[in-house]
Parts: C-alpha cells; structure tokens; sequence
C-alpha cells in the first residue's frame, strides 16, 4: 500500500490499493448485508427535486440523506422509516485507523454509481463540526476523482480512484470541492453488474 500525502499539507491523502481483493469482497459482502436492510433510495436535489444520477443508503446512527426539503442527516431511512444498520467493522477498523484522534464515525454514506452516474463538485459541509476527517472507500469500477480547494474556483487536480482505494480529506481539506467526473465502465470484476460503490465516512456531531 502506498500513502500519497499531498505536499500541499492540504490534508488530503490518497491510499491507493488500501484494501486488498480478498478485504474487498469481505467490505462488499458488508456492504449487501447493510443494502439488504436499508435498501438504495433515489435521492433528489433539495427545491428542484431533479434526481440525483446516483442511488443511496447508509449505516452507522445517522444517515445523509437530500430531497426537495434540503440536504440533512437523519437517525431513519427516508423510505422504510427504520433506523439505518449498523456500521459494519472493517469500517469501524479504518476509522480508527486513519482518524485515531476522532471521536467515532457516526455516519457512512453508501453511493452506488451506474456506468453514466457522476457527481458534481460539492463540499461535505452538512456536519456539526469538521475537526474529524471524511474518509472514502472505492469498490469496483474505477472513477475519475476531482478535487481542488475550498474555494468553488480554486484549481482542481484529479486522480483515478480504483476499487480498495481510500481517500481521506482532513485538515485544510476537509472542505475541499470534490466530485467525479466520470465512472469507467467495467475496469472491476467485483460486482458482477458493473457500477461503482462509495463509502464515505463522517463525524456529523460535536463531540
Ligand atoms: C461523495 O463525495 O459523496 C462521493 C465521492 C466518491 O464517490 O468518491
Ligand atoms: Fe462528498
């Protein structure tokens, strides 16, 4: 595993190959497990309603949920009305890991991009408070990752983000704009369909 810390001293790290294919199947096996329970739901963009390219779910206490009435967190599943599962324990794992000085994650958002999904340039800055990193997890296809500073207009550098890898936005770069440009469609033999699942995880709540 290799640990690309950008020499900006941004904060931002990108662990390509963090876990291995053997990890992977174990994370995914998780991850269908949390999707058995909490099902993918189609979020749409707060005021427009326009639907969102990717589908959604989560686990751990609360869950990022948008629709027409705006971006939150919630402790219920917008569509079932149950609590959201479990974070499963690799995730626990990674967290402690790589935030070791942050209180627990209390939220991973699953997204699940089909080969035409991608998602604009945005901050993640609907948290309580932004000491605690985000931290990301790519399985199967690979994705064009974009990533520049915490102003919209500030200059972009992007990467490919291929399954098992892991990206952290800490520091400087919590706030960081970052979206994906494109996913590129069957470059992974893990889902069996094809797509791209991420794996973000949050601190939403002040300690
Ligand atoms: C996100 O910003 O929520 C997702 C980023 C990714 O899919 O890698
Ligand atoms: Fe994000």
């Amino acid at each position: 595993m290799q640990d690309i810390t950008f020499n900006d001293h941004s904060g931002l790290r990108y662990l390509p190959e963090y876990f291995a294919r053997a990890s992977q199947e174990a994370l995914l096996e998780a991850v269908r497990s949390v999707v058995a329970e909490a099902p993918l739901y189609q979020p749409a963009m707060p005021r427009t309603g326009k639907p969102f390219s990717v589908k959604m779910s989560n686990c751990g206490p609360l869950g990022w949920v948008s629709d027409i009435k705006g971006y939150r967190y919630q402790p219920l599943h917008p569509d079932t009305g149950r609590p959201w599962p479990a974070m499963p324990d690799q995730l626990k794992d990674l967290w402690s890991t790589l935030a070791p000085d942050a209180p627990p994650a209390e939220a991973c958002l699953i997204n699940f991009y089909q080969a035409s999904a991608r998602m604009g340039q945005h901050q993640d800055r609907d948290e309580d408070m932004f000491d605690a990193p985000v931290i990301s997890v790519s399985l199967g296809d690979t994705a064009t990752f974009r990533v520049g500073g915490t102003n919209r207009k500030d200059p972009t550098r992007s990467f490919r983000l291929n399954s098992g890898d892991v990206v952290v936005l800490g520091g400087e770069a919590r706030l960081a704009y970052h979206g994906i440009d494109r996913v590129l469609a069957g470059t992974s033999t893990l889902l069996k369909n094809g797509g791209r699942i991420n794996l973000t995880l949050r601190r939403v709540t002040a300690a």
